[in-house]
């Protein structure tokens, strides 16, 4: 039986990891450890109650005592760092918790495995340390090209800037240390569970409500959008199959601009609740974020050939899924979007 520490796993992506392996692996034991902060909800992992296969823990990456006796009490054979603070916008307004949780909580998950894994000197077999990181580490693409694995970091918002710094941190436990790491980088994600301040749940929360859609800028960034489930295959591919010391490129070639994805969800919605008030008329172009990368493209390449990864949800089925997820999960909607989230919404968009 292999055990895994899964960290964030009560977040968007975590919580649909944990439920794909305890879905696919009956032979596993996933220790998952999450602050719950604003982004982490303990309602998306229902699934999973009951399940002794899944131990919860409340607490910090960033707990150096916390994080050394898991090492100690369940010898894990993986970490699977998913824990961060993930939204851009947030990090525009408050870049310290950033730098706190994404690098210093990075640097402490590699402490401890390092301290709990490196045994006189050598390192014990079959374990390894995946670092669950981003495509905004390369930057912003121009109308044409790809991000390739040897596309050089050049990252522009505060949180890109975080991810980067704890993927080079990884990296350099390999070259230093020989720790045995992985850096998967993946493009967006939408699916089940992902917190509303994000662009897709966000924009159904609100043709839902008939409240006006805020769209960044000329509504033309272009972002390459891949169903949650198939991030989740391949960061199981790459823990256990992966090349030591290797970054792979997660993405499913399904880049769209931001504007489409708004008119898409209006269509769908208004057909669906068959409501003539839900139309473009609601959208709102407002002031653009600043910084705000124009296009991400992730060549999925490496991944397909070396690990026979391939995404198995297209854009048409996924969005579709997304939206019927939502209307049939009101009372989650209900609950994350009650007290903080709407002190966030006012400040975020009152002066856009
Ligand atoms: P999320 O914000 O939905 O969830 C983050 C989770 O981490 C929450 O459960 C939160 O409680 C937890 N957390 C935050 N700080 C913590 C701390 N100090 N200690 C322990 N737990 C803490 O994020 P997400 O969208 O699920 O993203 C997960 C990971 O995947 C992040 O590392 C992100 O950078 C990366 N990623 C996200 C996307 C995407 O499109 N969402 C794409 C590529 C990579
Ligand atoms: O590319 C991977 C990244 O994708 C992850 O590393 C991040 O954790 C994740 O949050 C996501 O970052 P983005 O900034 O691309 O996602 P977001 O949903 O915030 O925005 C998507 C696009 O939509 C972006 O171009 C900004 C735009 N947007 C977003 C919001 C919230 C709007 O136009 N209006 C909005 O209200």
């Amino acid at each position: 039986m292999k055990t895994y520490l899964v960290t964030g796993g009560a977040g968007f992506i975590g919580s649909n990891f944990i439920l794909y392996m305890l879905k696919k692996h009956a032979d596993i034991r996933l220790v998952n450890l999450d602050k719950l902060t604003y982004a982490g909800n303990l309602e998306n992992l229902k699934e999973a109650e009951g399940d002794s296969r899944h131990i919860f823990v409340q607490g910090d990456i960033c707990d150096k005592e916390l994080v050394r006796g898991l090492f100690e009490k369940y010898d894990f054979d993986y970490v699977v760092n998913f824990a961060a603070e993930s939204h851009v916008d947030r990090s525009i307004t408050n870049p310290e918790i950033f730098v706190e949780t994404n690098v210093s909580g990075t640097v402490n998950l590699l402490q401890c495995a390092k301290e709990s894994w490196l045994r006189g000197g050598v390192w014990a077999e079959g374990k390894k340390y995946l670092q669950v990181s981003t495509d905004e580490v390369y930057g912003s693409l121009g109308a044409e090209g790809y991000f390739t694995e040897t596309t050089p970091l050049c990252p522009h918002s505060p949180y890109s800037a975080s991810k980067t710094s704890a993927d080079m941190f990884v990296m350099a436990f390999h070259d230093t240390y020989g720790m045995p790491v992985n850096i998967t980088r993946c493009s967006n994600n939408y699916g089940p569970y992902q917190f509303p301040e994000k662009l897709i749940p966000l924009m159904i929360n609100n043709v839902k409500n008939k409240k006006q859609l805020p769209v960044y800028g000329d509504g033309m960034n272009i972002r390459d959008w891949l169903y949650v489930e198939d991030h989740c295959k391949a960061i199981d591919m790459v823990a256990e199959n992966g090349k030591v010391g290797e970054v792979y490129n997660v993405g499913g070639h399904n880049e769209r601009p931001n504007i489409f994805i708004v008119k898409t969800i209006i269509a769908q919605l208004g057909q669906r609740l068959c409501d003539p008030e839900i139309g473009e008329n609601l959208i709102k172009y407002v002031a653009d974020r600043l910084g705000h990368d124009r296009r991400y493209g992730i060549d999925p390449e490496k991944i397909k050939n070396d690990l026979g990864w391939y995404p198995e949800t297209t854009f048409e089925v996924g969005i579709v899924k997304t939206i019927d997820w939502y209307l049939a999960h009101e009372e989650w909607m209900e609950h994350v979007t009650s007290g903080a989230y709407q002190d966030y919404y006012d400040n975020m968009y009152q002066n856009k």
